[in-house]
């Protein structure tokens, strides 16, 4: 329901990130309507603001949509407009084709482009300035992600009163190719506006440290920095900057209910029957992207076929790719070889009516989602770099019944907490080929007892355990630090 924007009250806890966790969707008979967004940001964030009753400033996903503020289930949304222009240069020039590849290991080329990062400082200006008339006074505000890198300390000089939070969704690169970045030190610069700079994992809050004491000369601490524990920080003039890992994680135990009702079972069934009641199902469930390797575990599925190591006739693999970003050109690129590789395989190996890969690039409703989980005996997460990885917790959080096989990258950020999954080195092919083979062909008991201690893992650290560590480190902003060193 619309309200008049008069009537809102500022916020005392204010979430600010790219999008808001709904977009709105022009029809063609030139209505409109509000639908959820792409991504694990949003899945993790969602639950956590409802409980919260707070705000969300954000981005509603379309040009130049000028809609006032909202409330969506008790939360207040702020949309903060772009135009076509800067659609173009902040979102896809600079958000993910400069700062998105290079913060993923360079898999593809960053490009460097002046009027992108141009366009970037100006919109995130415009989302700091936003956010601070939607900040009640001495608020707290939590800013999310690289879309969003500048914002901390612009938000700072409009608005010293409030307490400011910063969490990077994605990986935090390697000291040697964040050297990269023409505009590296006004990036750390930004960042170094929030109390509280939070990562998923130690090694990205570490890198991050360095980079403070090498670019903008701060006074850092040195020796590692512990999850959820033990956080490093940095001495700006007379602030102290804490930094630390926080692995985020999604809603387990609502997700591991959810799982468990007879509707979702039933349409479990139903969906193994559809693909022909196979031996084994695989399955794969990602945004299309080139960081996720989805292109490499059809390879890995064409070799095994080809070897003879897996059956094409009792065998099915789904993969469900959500579009992502598809006027950016490596995004065009992937698709095309993706969609290649499921064709090669099923004229190679399908027969009429019974395809080996079903392959659908349309996001999927949530509870569909969850019976593909719950019916899959292989979930095959293999990303050449991913910050997290969400999908791999929640498959482990629909799988009660202790069945299944998670395949997982070691270069996930999932893979430092979940070390009971068939884990493999998604640049080596016949790495991945042996894990998969190894998931689809263990012993019930085997199985067992890696679901049990991977769901042990997921269900004890939910993402409510995750905001809790990040937003009492955030509170606690005047505990004593470790001693600093000059840089
Ligand atoms: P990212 O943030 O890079 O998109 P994550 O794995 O962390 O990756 O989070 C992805 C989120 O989007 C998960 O909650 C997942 O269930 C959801 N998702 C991914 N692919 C699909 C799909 N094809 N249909 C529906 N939801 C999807
Ligand atoms: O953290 C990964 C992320 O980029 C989020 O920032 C974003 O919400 C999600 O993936 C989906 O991407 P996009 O917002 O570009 O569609």
């Amino acid at each position: 329901p619309r309200q008049d924007p008069d009537t809102f009250t500022a916020s005392d806890f204010v979430v600010v990130a790219n999008r808001l966790p709904v977009d709105l969707e022009r029809l063609p008979d030139g209505t409109t309507r509000w639908k959820r967004s792409p991504g694990g940001l949003v899945t993790a964030l969602e639950p956590i603001l409802r409980s919260n009753r707070g705000a969300w400033v954000g981005w509603a996903g379309v040009a130049d949509a000028d809609v006032d503020p909202i409330v969506e289930d008790d939360i207040v949304l702020h949309p903060v407009p772009l135009s076509a222009d800067e659609i173009a240069d902040y979102y896809e020039g600079f958000s993910n084709a400069t700062l998105w590849p290079l913060y993923h290991d360079v898999i593809v080329r960053p490009e460097y482009r002046r009027e992108w990062w141009n366009s970037y400082v100006e919109v995130n200006r415009r989302f700091a300035e936003a956010t601070a008339k939607a900040s009640a006074p001495g608020a707290t505000v939590w800013i999310q992600d690289y879309q969003l890198q500048l914002v901390p300390k612009m938000l700072r000089m409009l608005r010293p009163d409030l307490t400011i939070g910063f969490f990077l969704h994605i990986p935090f690169p390697p000291v040697e190719l964040f050297m990269q970045m023409p505009w590296r030190t006004e990036i750390v610069e930004g960042l170094l506006g929030a109390d509280l700079i939070g990562f998923h994992l130690a090694g990205g809050a570490t890198n991050f440290l360095y980079l403070a004491r090498r670019l903008a000369g701060h006074q850092t601490s040195r020796g590692t920095v512990g999850v959820r524990s033990k956080l490093g920080v940095v001495q700006v003039g007379f602030r102290t900057v804490r930094v630390g890992a926080f692995p985020i994680s999604i809603a387990s135990g609502a997700l591991d209910e959810q799982s468990r009702s007879r509707s979702i079972r039933a349409r479990a069934r139903a969906i193994r029957k559809e693909l022909g009641n196979p031996a084994k199902i695989l399955l794969g469930v990602d945004r299309l992207d080139y960081t996720k390797g989805i292109d490499l575990r059809l390879d890995a599925l064409r070799e095994l076929i080809a070897e003879g190591r897996v059956d094409p006739t009792d065998t099915v693999m789904v993969q469900l790719a959500t579009p992502s970003r598809e006027r950016v050109e490596s995004y065009v690129q992937m698709r095309g070889e993706i969609e290649m590789v499921v064709s090669r395989i099923n004229g190679e190996y399908a027969e009429v009516g019974r395809p080996v890969v079903h392959y659908i690039h349309r996001p999927v409703p949530r509870d569909e989602l969850i019976a593909f989980f719950v019916a899959a005996d292989a979930m095959l997460v293999t990303p050449l770099r991913d910050g997290m990885n969400l999908v791999a917790k929640e498959y482990v959080a629909c799988r009660s019944d202790l069945g299944g096989a998670l395949v997982l990258s070691e270069f996930t950020g999932a893979a430092e907490e979940l070390k009971q999954a068939y884990q493999c080195n998604p640049h080596d092919l016949e790495d991945v080929k042996d894990k998969l083979e190894a998931a689809l062909t263990q012993t019930r008991e085997e199985g067992r007892k890696r679901m049990r201690a991977l769901r042990r893992q997921v269900l004890t650290h939910d993402v409510d355990r995750w905001a809790r560590a990040f937003l009492d480190a955030l509170a606690h902003e005047g505990a004593a630090g470790p001693a600093l060193v000059a840089p």
